[in-house]
């Protein structure tokens, strides 16, 4: 029988989410999830070790066939509270990290092969291609190891059940597991890694990792559009700002174009109908919402369809106002509005052509990308 470690305790402190990292999304389902998925069709036992205050979040998650423990204060904690959680019948225990969610379930059969081929301790490694420098405490190089007889390694790492408890009967700290088993005198193999092994450690490895699960399905996008006539007496409102001084738009809502057209391009991406079905006439409490309203009940029809915002651009067509001088504070209204989402906002006159040129009015395009 074969049991699987999967450490899950962390805090993601280097990822800076609010929760732990391994209950982050990629694509449809969380990081633990995946390694669950990956792992379960080659073990026959999984342990998952759970930070403090989230077990049943990750109970939720595992599934009644996982057994969830708390984690401990390390690693190397985890995998020693998890290890007397194991089946003591287990032949082969392999360890893992929640974190390196996308490693494959064929990477995972080719460790247990390995260790049924005889080896004690099998941990995949992927070739070092930049030169690696050894240096002391006073920013000095000691020395440069041969760059070929390096190895980044990865998870799961396989181990014999024996020797691997052995290893961690004594509770020492290290950053994986078969560092304590050769420690312990034993050989450590190493099997060829793979890329989509990484290691989750920050956003931008969450968004390679996007590109091994066909990110290109999961995303969308959509574009949309606003014009509103100036009206005199009317306070203008653009782009999440104030203008005073500038003649105003006509219309029942503040008439920002820039934030409607924003707020069509999302729903327009995300197939969740458009600024009429969502505040027209038959929904009376958006009657005179500001253009960051909307913006900011956009975001949640976005969100409850299960997308996240990319980024959003909008290009502002009309001789006035210029908002050359203004735009920082213009993107930081609708970003902000936007729960933080990446915004560039343009602008540009259309030659004395058309309505806008003729300075009738004001009028935007704006294009959103979203991700499931
Ligand atoms: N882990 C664990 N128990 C700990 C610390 C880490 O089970 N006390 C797990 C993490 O959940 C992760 C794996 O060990 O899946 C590798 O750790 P790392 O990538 O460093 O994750 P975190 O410790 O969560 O991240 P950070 O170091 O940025 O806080
Ligand atoms: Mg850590």
């Amino acid at each position: 029988m074969i049991a699987a470690i999967i450490a899950a305790a962390g805090s993601g402190e280097r990822f800076g989410a609010p929760i732990p990292k391994a209950l982050i999304h990629l694509g449809d389902k969380t990081l633990l999830a995946h390694a669950i998925a990956n792992l379960a069709p080659v073990v026959d036992q999984i342990v998952v070790t759970a930070p403090a205050g989230y077990e049943a979040q990750i109970k939720e998650i595992a599934g009644d066939e996982v057994v969830v423990v708390t984690g401990g204060a390390t690693r190397s904690d985890s995998v020693r509270i998890a290890l007397a959680a194991v089946n003591e019948s287990a032949e082969f225990v392999l360890v893992h990290d929640a974190a390196r969610s996308l490693a494959s379930t064929a990477l995972a059969q080719s460790v247990i092969d390995a260790l049924h081929a005889g080896d004690v301790a099998v941990i995949p490694g992927m070739p070092e291609v930049d030169t690696v420098k050894v240096v002391d405490a006073g920013g000095y190089v000691v020395s440069t190891p041969d760059r070929a007889s390096l190895r980044k390694v990865q998870t799961p790492q396989g181990f014999a059940y024996s020797v691997l408890k052995a290893a961690h009967s004594v509770p020492q700290d290290a950053t994986d597991d078969a560092v304590l088993v050769a420690n312990a005198g034993h050989m450590v193999r190493i099997i060829d890694g793979e890329e989509r092994a990484l290691k989750i450690t920050t956003p931008s490895d969450l968004a390679t990792a996007m590109t091994f699960i066909g990110n290109a399905q999961s995303f969308r996008t959509g574009v949309g559009t606003d014009a509103h006539a100036f009206g005199e007496g009317r306070e203008l409102w653009l782009a999440g700002l104030s203008w005073p001084g500038e003649v105003g738009v006509d219309g029942h809502s503040d008439g920002d174009v820039a934030a409607h057209a924003i707020c069509d391009a999302l729903f327009a991406a995300t197939s969740t109908g458009d600024l009429g079905s969502n505040f027209g006439t038959s929904r009376p409490e958006y009657a005179g919402a500001s253009g960051i309203q909307l913006l900011q009940e956009t975001l949640n029809i976005v969100t409850k369809a299960g997308y996240s915002i990319s980024n959003v651009t909008v290009q502002i067509i009309g001789n006035r106002p210029r908002i050359g001088a203004r735009r920082a504070e213009a993107i930081a209204a609708i970003s902000s509005a936007l729960g933080g989402a990446p915004v560039s906002i343009l602008a540009t006159t259309t030659d004395g052509m058309g309505i806008t040129g003729e300075g009738k009015g004001i009028a935007a395009i704006a294009s959103a990308l979203v991700f499931k």
